[in-house]
């Protein structure tokens, strides 16, 4: 396989539109990576999802994606992270419909449960890092 499916970039994320951007951005890096439409659309929710909560809850911050189709197994990562509020009980944050404004509270469960691995690394004033992974099976 070519090392240019192996990348690595990064979307500054403060409006909606940028929320959009990432989402599409790791639709098609999966899609050219060879994960089926339905595990595309996983990741590409997800990222939606951490996105979203950076617009909402930070205001700012960024998505990283990287993938290396050249691992064993490939892979696909996104790391979400901003300089926001942090989040002060993460296992309550991480409840299925808890949430601290209007929302369905189901962005941070629901990311967790369509990737393969989910890290979370978050400080009450200082913000929160993200990790999501996806291999290509
Ligand atoms: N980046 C973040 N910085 C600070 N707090 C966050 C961040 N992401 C999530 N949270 C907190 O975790 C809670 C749960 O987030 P989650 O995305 O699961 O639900 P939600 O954003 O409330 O609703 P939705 O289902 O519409 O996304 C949020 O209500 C918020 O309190
Ligand atoms: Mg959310």
């Amino acid at each position: 396989m070519s090392s240019e499916l192996s990348v690595d970039e990064i979307t500054a994320i403060e409006t909606v539109n940028d929320v959009s951007a990432a989402r599409r951005r790791g639709m098609t890096i999966a899609l050219e990576m060879g994960f089926d439409r339905a595990d595309a659309t996983r990741i590409a929710v997800a990222i939606s999802e951490l996105a979203r909560n950076i617009v909402v809850y930070a205001n700012q911050g960024m998505i990283r994606i990287t993938s290396d189709h050249n691992a064993e197994p490939p892979y696909i990562q996104v790391i979400a992270s901003d300089n926001g509020p942090g989040i002060d009980d993460v296992d309550l944050a991480m409840t299925d419909h808890w949430t601290s404004s209007r929302g369905l509270g189901l962005g941070l469960s629901g990311s967790r449960r369509l990737m393969d691995d989910f890290n979370i690394e978050t400080e009450v004033g200082r913000g929160t890092t993200i990790t999501v992974t996806k291999w290509l099976k």
